[in-house]
């Protein structure tokens, strides 16, 4: 049985989903879930699901992105996880810390990539006046919100749409796609899928 970590900053509703779909399904196990946010919401609700936690606050390392990453790393590799999974993890990542897990990290983006990666995206997408959005789930390389994409799903964007409207639409898509995106790559598939 594949082995699942997941990263968070926030709120936690997609590592939610991730745990209750491998929880329910069995398709995989979650083995951790680490925040760079003591008080991130979703550490409590993995807490109540049954997963262990790790809290390592970002702040106290200034820059030093790899002083932050080497105590990130310990809990990290305590769980043995053949998966890592970034579910609105809001840090950038060294490519030495992506590196190590080449092939088994996944993100998911708030964005129909290769549009829109970094911050504010659903802002950046009405402003376009683009006619749709979405969001992408992909392997991490060192490039920030580049990879191969797994998976991605699409929505229409409404004529009163506001970036926190259409995030909460989008939203409701991440939570179907990246568990079905999971699914497939604890099986081997690498294929990309659209939902
Ligand atoms: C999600 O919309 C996710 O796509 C986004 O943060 C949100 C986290 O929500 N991720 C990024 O913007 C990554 N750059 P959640 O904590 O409820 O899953």
């Amino acid at each position: 049985m594949m082995r699942v970590a997941i990263l968070i900053s926030g709120g936690g509703s997609n590592m939610v989903r991730l745990v209750e779909t491998m929880q329910a399904e069995g398709y995989a196990t979650p083995v951790l879930v680490a925040s760079n946010d003591a008080a991130a919401a979703g550490l409590d609700k993995a807490a109540r699901m049954g997963v262990p936690t790790a809290a390592i606050d970002h702040r106290p390392f200034g820059r030093d992105r790899a002083a932050f990453e080497a105590e990130l790393l310990k809990p990290i590799l305590a769980a043995r996880p053949d998966v890592v999974c970034l579910a609105g993890f809001m840090r950038v990542l060294t490519p030495e810390f992506v590196t190590r897990f080449a092939g088994r990290m996944l993100n998911i983006h708030p964005s129909l990539l290769p549009k829109y990666p970094g911050l504010h995206t659903h802002q950046r997408a009405l402003e376009a006046g683009d006619a749709e959005a979405g969001c992408t789930v992909h392997e991490v390389t060192p490039v920030l919100d580049d990879g191969p994409i797994l998976g991605q799903a699409r929505v229409a964007i409404l004529p009163d749409d506001t970036p926190e409207t259409l995030a909460a639409r989008v939203l409701t898509r991440e939570h179907l796609l990246y568990p079905e995106v999971l699914r497939r790559f604890t099986r081997g598939e690498r294929i990309r899928i659209e939902l």
